[in-house]
């Protein structure tokens, strides 16, 4: 991806937008959504081809009714009113802005971000994204394609931290945790219970803890939550920069 050409106007403009997402995700508690927007934006990503990823191309129609996609219409309408008032910044730099601050508020930890994706208006082949009725090794196809590790995939699946399934959306319906507007570890604190029925587990979630070399790192995030953080921090900044600094 090439860059966008960033002088000090570009980076004004990015401060003021991250105010409007704060008031925006605060006001309409959309963070859940909005860090789902950025992660399908960017998780398109085939390090092979250099194709894919974050370049704002979720926006097209075509992408967003892929399937996975269900759902995402209205973040991309919540972007477009950021995008209004800010027209100089790329969609692709807005939705990632938007995800390192859905973090942010929900009281997860600070990302750096790094402007400078271009758009492209080309969409991905559908069917890139992670499929929830699978396990270990297709997570380990979808990531490393992305160029990805296994301490990546084990870290990004905390953002289900936030949230909830919807039935009419996946087909699934609930949420992780209890507190689904508070960006903690819980999600594996609750990975680790036998006992948490109420609460959602998909197939890829439940083969972080039947992998052993993902349970380890479940069991590191569990206990110790400035660990997660900081693991959590870096790798969602690798992810919202896939082909961004390799060009
Ligand atoms: C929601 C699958 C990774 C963030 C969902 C939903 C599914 C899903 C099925 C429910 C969608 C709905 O019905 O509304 C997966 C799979 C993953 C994955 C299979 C593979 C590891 C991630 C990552 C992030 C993320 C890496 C962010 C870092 C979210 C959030 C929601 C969500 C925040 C809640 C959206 C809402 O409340 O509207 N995911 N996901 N997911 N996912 Fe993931």
């Amino acid at each position: 991806m090439a860059k966008h050409v960033i002088d000090n106007e570009y980076l004004k403009e990015i401060d003021k937008a991250r105010r409007d997402l704060r008031a925006l995700i605060s006001t309409t508690n959309c963070a859940p959504l909005m860090l789902r927007l950025a992660w399908h934006d960017a998780g398109t990503y085939d390090a092979k081809t250099r194709t894919g990823g974050p370049n704002g191309s979720i926006r097209n129609v075509e992408e967003l009714n892929h399937t996975a996609n269900k759902g995402l219409q209205k973040a991309v309408e919540f972007c477009e009113e950021v995008k209004t008032k800010h027209p100089i910044l790329s969609y692709a730099d807005l939705y990632q802005l938007a995800g390192v601050v859905a973090v942010e508020v929900t009281g997860g930890p600070t990302i750096d971000f790094i402007p400078g994706r271009k758009d492209l208006l080309e969409s991905p082949p559908e069917g890139r994204l992670p499929d929830a009725k699978q396990g270990a090794s297709h997570l380990r196809e979808i990531f490393y394609r992305m160029g990805l590790t296994d301490k990546d995939i084990v870290a990004l699946s905390g953002g289900h931290t936030l949230g909830k399934a919807h039935l009419e959306r996946s087909g699934f319906e609930g949420h992780w945790t209890r507190e689904p507007l508070k960006f903690d570890n819980s999600y594996f604190v609750e990975l680790l219970k036998a006992d948490s029925k109420d609460l959602l587990k998909l197939p890829t979630d439940k083969a972080l803890v039947e992998d052993p070399k993902f349970l380890k790192y479940v069991e590191v995030y569990a206990k110790d939550e400035d660990a997660f953080f900081e693991d959590y921090a870096a790798s969602h900044k690798k992810l919202s920069e896939l082909g961004l600094t390799s060009k």
